[in-house]
């Protein structure tokens, strides 16, 4: 199963495993990871599953749709690299997948 690394704000590192086809999220979720909230159950629709992807990830991540990018306007502290985890799904290449977590939702 690929391996997703979650830090969290305060620089602490989480590795969970990620199942093939399903998301970031639901990853996060399933490992109570926290500062994902996740309220929206993954309908690109509350962004609160904003993360950051690592710099070495964002090619192999891909970029944002439009309606994630229109979602991403409520999100908190947007930087380039910003994704809505329950948008990012979980392929085999993306095995030591490594996100970061803002110290807010919303
Ligand atoms: S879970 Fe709501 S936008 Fe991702």
């Amino acid at each position: 199963m690929p391996k997703i690394t979650f830090v969290d704000s305060s620089g602490e590192a989480r590795t969970v495993d990620g199942e093939v086809g399903a998301t970031v999220m639901e990853a996060a979720i399933r490992n109570a990871i926290p500062e994902i909230a996740a309220e929206c159950g993954g309908g690109c629709a509350c962004a609160t599953c904003h993360v950051y992807v690592d710099e070495a990830w964002v090619s192999l991540t891909g970029k944002a749709s439009d309606q994630e990018e229109d979602m991403l306007d409520f999100a908190y502290k947007v930087q380039p690299n910003s994704r809505l985890c329950c948008q990012i799904k979980i392929a085999a290449e993306l095995d030591g997948l490594i996100v970061t977590t803002p110290d807010r939702q919303g």
